[in-house]
């Protein structure tokens, strides 16, 4: 591990994995700048600017006795504004959060990207992977704001990684939530139609999971730039991956066995770089065992 930081910068501070991030950083004690377009009140942060990311005064003064920045403001799919607003808005912050972080010599950053990435998910048509399990270098295919606003993000984080000498690493989220949250209709949803998860390959991860990544990015020893997945190691759906795959993107060249519920996506470099490993798995019931409920 690398020492903690002595104050950490949250954009996105009021959305759902902001305030998952800023209850890790409360919970050790590291002192939290939160930055957001709104301030609903009751953040765990002991210094709140309501702000636009990309307003680069504002960011100027958020950065103040900071040594890293978590990045998480943006409009988080396509639908939620104009392209111009989704895309223009999203990479304007990233590069003015990092532009400034780097120049008041910030040496640590965490950006959320996402497996939107890839160009997938909000794709007008199934679109398949090159090859299964994915990984960080797979061919992105984008053809929505929201990806590319993700794909630039990334080029974005790796060009200021240089620029300053920064290690920075993009977090590639999938499906986000919890238990009780949209996880359980999401489950019930692929139970009936497994194909409407076929875009997303299925993936999913706990808020809060994200937020443990989010905290290995700021504290783990590594240097230089880097994207990585992080999903749950299982998928949402009660059927066996490779029948999934077999069923939904046949020609995605199959590059390692994906056994059981298996997530078709390689989560190495999070192992490697962060030790990651989701510690709270979503209770999918599998046909057996709801069998065997029954019964
Ligand atoms: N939720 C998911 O399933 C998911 C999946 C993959 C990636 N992500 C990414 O993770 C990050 C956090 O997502 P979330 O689920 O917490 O979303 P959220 O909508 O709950 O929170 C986003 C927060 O950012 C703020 N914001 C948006 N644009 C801003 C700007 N220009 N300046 C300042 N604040 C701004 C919003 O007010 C909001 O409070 C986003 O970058 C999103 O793209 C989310």
């Amino acid at each position: 591990m690398t020492d903690q930081p002595r104050r950490v910068l949250v954009t996105g501070a009021a959305g759902r994995l902001g305030r998952a991030v800023l209850d890790v950083l409360a919970a050790r004690g590291v002192p939290a700048t939160g930055l957001d377009l709104r301030d609903p009140g009751g953040l765990p942060a002991d210094r709140v600017v309501t702000a636009d990311a990309g307003d680069t005064a504002a960011v100027r003064e958020a950065l103040d006795g900071v040594d890293a920045v978590v990045h998480l403001a943006a409009i988080p799919a396509p639908s939620l504004g104009t392209p111009e607003e989704v895309f223009c808005g999203n990479t304007r912050a990233t590069f003015v959060v990092l532009e400034e972080a780097g120049a008041a010599g910030v040496r640590r950053a965490v950006v959320a990207s996402s497996f939107s990435v890839l160009g997938l998910p909000w794709a007008s048509t199934l679109r398949h992977p090159a090859y299964v399990p994915v990984d960080e270098s797979l061919p992105l295919q984008n053809e929505d704001p929201y990806g590319l606003s993700k794909q630039v993000d990334e080029a974005t984080a790796e060009m200021m990684a240089r620029r300053y000498a920064m290690a920075v690493v993009a977090l590639r989220f999938p499906l986000l939530g919890g238990p009780g949250d949209k996880f359980d209709k999401t489950v019930a949803r692929y139970a009936d139609d497994p194909g409407s998860g076929a875009k997303e390959l299925w993936t999913y991860l706990d808020t809060r999971d994200a937020a443990l990544a989010c905290w290995l990015g700021l504290t783990r020893p590594f240097e230089g730039y880097h994207a990585a997945f992080v999903t749950a190691p299982t998928t949402l759906a009660a059927q066996p991956t490779e029948e999934l795959v077999e069923r939904f993107h046949p020609g995605s060249e199959r590059r390692a066995p994906m056994p059981g519920r298996a997530v078709p996506v390689d989560l190495g470099v999070a192992e490697r770089l962060l030790g990651f490993s989701a510690q709270h798995p979503y209770p999918v019931a599998v046909p057996d065992e709801r069998e065997a409920e029954a019964s």
